[in-house]
């Protein structure tokens, strides 16, 4: 069984889509960490940005696991350095080039056979699971999504961009994901669109299992109390 989560930068989808699988007791697949590891593995490897056919090998057998919360290539916890802006920025190339895009979909669907999973992306509606019983797709307004970007990163230590720079970079960034020939960023013909501006996360979580419950995909969700440690 799987659910897409689909949308936009900083519209929610990871902090969804993870509470989501944890109250189903479903996998969650990060699509966007995905092809950050192809990025990662590429400037490792020193395979050009440019070498979409190069790049392609590399994400068809990228040895890459969700393990508790954390990704892993090759075994190594990868998961803070793909979120730097070195490879937020390599992976721009590697997101465009079709044939990454292809090897990428095939594997995710490999990934995906015989379990029940929340995948997270921007093409995993339209492109990758067009069957899935259901799809969604999460927007906010950019400024709403600048303003939880800038919350996120005031968290962490040390001086990080104004609202005001996060807004031009993520408009850049929504831009190129619109815009991209192959796999652009689009919410499947058949997805509910959810707004997410006002709402917390456990609202629109909600608002999901309710869709998923009538739907007939789930009959036993946890509450939120019982996946409290
Ligand atoms: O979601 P996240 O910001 O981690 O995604 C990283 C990059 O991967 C983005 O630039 C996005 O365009 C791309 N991506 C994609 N298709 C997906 C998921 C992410 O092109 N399914």
């Amino acid at each position: 069984m799987i659910i897409t989560l689909d949308g936009p930068a900083g519209a929610g989808k990871s902090s969804t889509a993870r509470r989501l699988a944890a109250r189903l007791g479903w996998c969650y697949m990060d699509t966007g960490a995905m092809y950050r590891a192809v990025a990662l593995a590429a400037l490792n490897k020193g395979v050009p940005l440019t070498d979409q056919e190069g790049l392609a090998t590399l994400a068809g057998s990228l040895p890459i696991r969700f393990v508790d919360g954390r990704v892993e290539l090759d075994g190594i916890d990868i998961s803070t350095e793909i979120r730097t802006d070195r490879i937020t920025t390599a992976t721009r190339p590697v997101a465009d080039a079709p044939p990454v895009r292809q090897a990428m979909k095939q594997l995710q669907r490999n990934m995906a056979q015989q379990i029940n999973v929340v995948t997270e992306g921007r093409d995993q509606g339209s492109v990758v699971f067009p069957s899935a019983p259901l799809k969604v797709f999460l927007v906010a307004s950019p400024e709403e999504r600048a303003r939880r970007r800038h919350g996120e990163q005031a968290s962490r230590p040390g001086v990080g961009p104004t609202v005001a720079e996060i807004l031009e970079s993520q408009t850049q960034r929504d831009e190129g994901d619109r815009s991209r020939p192959v796999g652009a960023m689009r919410a499947a013909d058949d997805a509910v669109v959810i707004e997410t501006d006002g709402l917390t996360l456990e609202q629109v979580v909600e608002q999901i299992l309710e869709l998923a419950r009538g739907r007939g995909l789930t009959s036993a969700a946890k509450t939120p109390s019982q996946d409290r440690p």
